[in-house]
């Protein structure tokens, strides 16, 4: 899954599972914004870059949805759509079951941008020919334009850099068409028509066409007609209605993780239905230093929220008491967390809703149209489930939102910048970060090193550029001298990397004087600990967390 930060309520995901509402319904909330919304909608034929595309439309400030390209066109019609784009894909258009596009969108009349796979798709379907290409065309080619007049190159110079990625490629366009681009290996490489329809080879989504950002703006705006009106404030103003009208006078509860999904949407809950909400904070003892009460600050003490804060501690370190397997330790923390979070809510008395931070990213994997089967590496979610006399509707305000635009409506609702900008931290806490038996004197220890690493990378202006830093304790004891003394003490890892999504990630190369001072500060400072180590593991093939 796309991760998000650190989501403890993200535990109750199987709670979906017992919505009643039929599958997919949730895809589609009675929404009343839809009609005056302008939304762009991309069929998804299953190319490795949808999502890539969906995030460079919101970045233009057009608001869109990604929906498996054999979505119902009754549920395409409720998005009120303004224009099309077809992702690409892996199939070949002449495959027996390769998927077309479906018929409404010609239909519709409305503009249709088709990319690789999808460009192929409009050749095909609207009589052209496609053929296997005798050079398979991967990586930078150069686009030359044939039409400065066609609105998809508006004020683009007379040949741009380009990233290909197919094998199928256009041989005869169809009825009505004209070519508006070639490169060297595609004398097709870009073609359109009258109506609005437009064909890329290319890949527009990726970074390697520099200019791809421009040639989606353009067809949003020129061929589309869009205004950009998909922004923080406006998201704010729509959701709170939203929620208004979803919740009525019913009382909702959200677990608060500290990370910022389950902050943003608490706060945009609060701003809807203010004390209708109580926010369920636990405190596991596996969090960071000082993680609770800046929580409890922001919330409590700045918002007025009603606000639980459990302090289970004690339990969940009971749970963990001689614990040595990374799954187990996972499991014991997800069943802990539903076991406080259910005696708490029942103290509460009746709830209706729950509310998640559940992003688009988690949406979009849910409900693909395959679900690919996956090698199960680590136990992320639905560790648990709520029982029957729990059942509440769920509250996702964030549903249609990627991260960076959970930061800005975070923004928007004026949390601090220190809390929307916070690096992910995982659901079970440090106790992933300490290598065997969680302890409370191995998590002081990791706690003062941890501190110590975030510091510092704060200090060096790196925090922001890194997906996540922090400190490992590991199982190991090396000898070390101190003073004039023998030292046999622990040794903490420090992990730094960069990544967009955390699917894959590169371990930082953090300049040597920022080591050096982390790998000081921490033998100096934190009893226990005699050496340091980096971790210069990327992912795949290790993993993030240690476990
Ligand atoms: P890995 O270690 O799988 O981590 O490379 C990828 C990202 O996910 C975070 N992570 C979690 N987040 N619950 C979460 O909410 C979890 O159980 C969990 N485990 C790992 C990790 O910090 C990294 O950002």
């Amino acid at each position: 899954m796309a991760t998000s930060d650190i989501e403890v309520s993200t535990y109750l995901d199987v709670a979906k599972k017992s919505e009643e509402s039929p599958a997919g319904a949730q895809l589609n909330p009675p929404d009343d914004h839809a009609a005056s919304r302008e939304t762009v909608v991309i069929l998804d034929f299953g190319s490795q870059y949808s999502q890539l595309i969906a995030r460079r439309v919101r970045e233009a400030r057009v608001y869109c949805e990604l929906v498996p390209c054999d979505a119902s066109p009754q549920r395409i019609a409720g998005l009120n759509p303004r224009g099309f784009i077809l992702s690409g894909g892996p199939a070949s258009v002449y495959e027996p079951d390769a998927p077309q596009i479906p018929a409404f969108v010609f239909e519709s009349g409305l503009p249709i941008l088709g990319i690789c796979y999808g460009m192929q798709l409009l050749a095909y379907q609207l009589g052209g020919r496609v053929a296997r290409s005798e050079k398979r065309e991967y990586g930078h080619a150069v686009l030359y334009k044939n039409d400065s007049a066609s609105p998809i190159f508006a004020g683009m110079p007379a040949s741009i850099p380009v990233w290909m990625s197919h094998g199928d490629q256009i041989s005869e366009m169809p009825p009505g068409f004209s070519a508006l681009a070639y490169t060297n290996n595609s004398p097709v490489a870009a073609m359109g028509n009258d109506l609005g329809i437009i064909g890329l080879q290319f890949h527009p989504e990726v970074a390697h066409t520099p200019q791809g950002k421009t040639i989606l703006h353009n067809f949003l705006y020129e061929v589309c007609g869009c205004k950009g009106t998909w922004t923080a404030g406006n998201f704010v103003t729509e959701s709170v209605d939203r929620i208004q009208r979803q919740v009525g006078d019913g009382k909702v509860i959200c677990a608060l993780s500290g990370g910022v999904d389950s902050a943003v949407a608490a706060t945009l809950i609060h701003r809807a239905v203010e004390d209708q909400l109580t926010c369920i904070f636990v405190n596991n003892g596996l969090l960071r230093r000082d993680e609770v009460e800046r929580t409890m600050n922001q919330f409590h003490k700045n918002m007025q929220v009603k606000f639980v804060l459990v302090d289970a501690a004690d339990r969940f370190l009971a749970r963990l008491a001689g614990v040595i397997d990374p799954e187990e330790k996972r499991r014991r923390i997800g069943g802990e967390f539903i076991r406080v979070f259910e005696d708490e809510a029942q103290k509460l008395g009746r709830i209706d809703f729950l509310a998640q931070g559940t992003l688009y990213p988690d949406v979009i994997e849910s409900t693909s149209r395959e679900t690919k089967a996956a090698a199960k590496i680590k136990t992320h979610h639905n560790v648990g489930g709520l029982p029957e006399n729990m059942r509440m509707s769920l509250v996702e305000p964030l549903r249609y939102l990627f991260k960076d635009e959970v930061r800005e409506v975070g923004l928007a609702l004026g949390l601090p910048e220190d809390m929307v900008f916070r690096q992910p931290f995982p659901g079970p806490g440090l106790a992933i970060r300490i290598i065997g038996e969680v302890t409370r004197d191995r998590l002081e220890t990791l706690r003062a090193a941890d501190w110590i690493v975030v510091n510092e990378i704060k200090k060096a202006k790196l925090y922001h550029e890194l997906w996540q830093s922090f400190a490992i304790l590991t199982p190991l004891r090396s000898v070390g001298v101190m003073g004039d003394g023998r030292t046999y003490a622990n040794v903490v890892a420090v992990r730094a990397v960069t990544s967009e999504d955390a699917m894959t990630a590169d371990w930082a190369r953090l300049p040597y004087d920022v080591l050096a001072r982390i790998s000081s500060r921490i033998v100096n400072e934190v009893p226990g600990v005699n050496r340091v180590v980096y971790d210069i593991s990327s992912k795949p093939p290790s993993t993030i967390e240690w476990e």
